[in-house]
């Protein structure tokens, strides 16, 4: 079963409380998406496997760790997502960067992919799917599916706020994917955003309506 990690560093919990609030203009919001993405993902690379090199100091050899283990990707979901890959490339800068296109048929509100770019040695990749808002699951679900079609196998989602609806859908649907995420929000409403959330993601980071 998934694991649900939920990122209670007290610098992200208190960009986040800016993020959230209504009076943070499109400049500020950005920024903070930037800072925050970073902090998570410092986070989320806790768990890297490390091995052991010789290294020569100015005084001696010493022993030393360096990353090992499976290169990372970072596949950010249009178009939201974009505002976490750059926070995320300051802490590991060789990451590849995917992207996957969704939207929502307005007869059946199923998602559909309208854009999929990949690394090429995708299924060698540790990926991390990146949007700010989990917010029904849907879209979450199936960018992984598009993701897992084309041969990925090792995926994590990362989001700054979810919904327990969100949560559930994308955990059941995709088992092997652990969700990281920087807040548990209470729940979603009529038209789909979360509550209290942050508003649309993609508008207040593009300045759009
Ligand atoms: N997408 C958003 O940008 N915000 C929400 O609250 C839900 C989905």
């Amino acid at each position: 079963m998934a694991k649900v990690h939920v990122f209670d560093h007290p610098l992200i919990q208190h960009k986040l409380t800016f993020i959230r609030d209504v009076n943070t203009g499109t400049k500020e919001f950005r920024e903070l998406v930037d800072e925050v993405a970073t902090l998570m993902a410092y986070e989320i690379t806790r768990d890297l496997p490390l091995q052991e090199v010789d290294v020569q100091t100015p005084v001696s050899n010493a022993k030393s760790q360096v990353l090992a283990g499976k290169k990372l990707g970072i596949v950010p979901i249009l178009r939201a997502g974009i505002g976490m890959v750059d926070g995320m490339l300051k802490l590991i800068p060789a990451a590849r960067v995917g992207h996957v296109g969704l939207f929502r048929d307005p007869e059946t509100l199923e998602p559909h992919e309208y854009f999929v770019k990949l690394p090429s040695d995708v299924s060698e990749r540790e990926l991390i799917v990146v949007d700010p808002m989990l917010a029904t699951g849907g879209t979450a679900v199936e960018a992984i599916n598009s993701l897992k079609k084309r041969g990925a196998k090792h995926i994590k989602f990362m989001c700054l706020v979810a919904a327990p609806e969100g949560v559930e859908v994308l955990t059941e649907a995709h088992p092997d994917v652990d969700v990281y995420i920087a807040a548990l929000d209470e729940k979603l409403n009529d038209h789909g955003y979360i509550v209290p959330g942050l508003g649309d993601a993609g508008d207040r980071l593009f300045g759009t309506k």
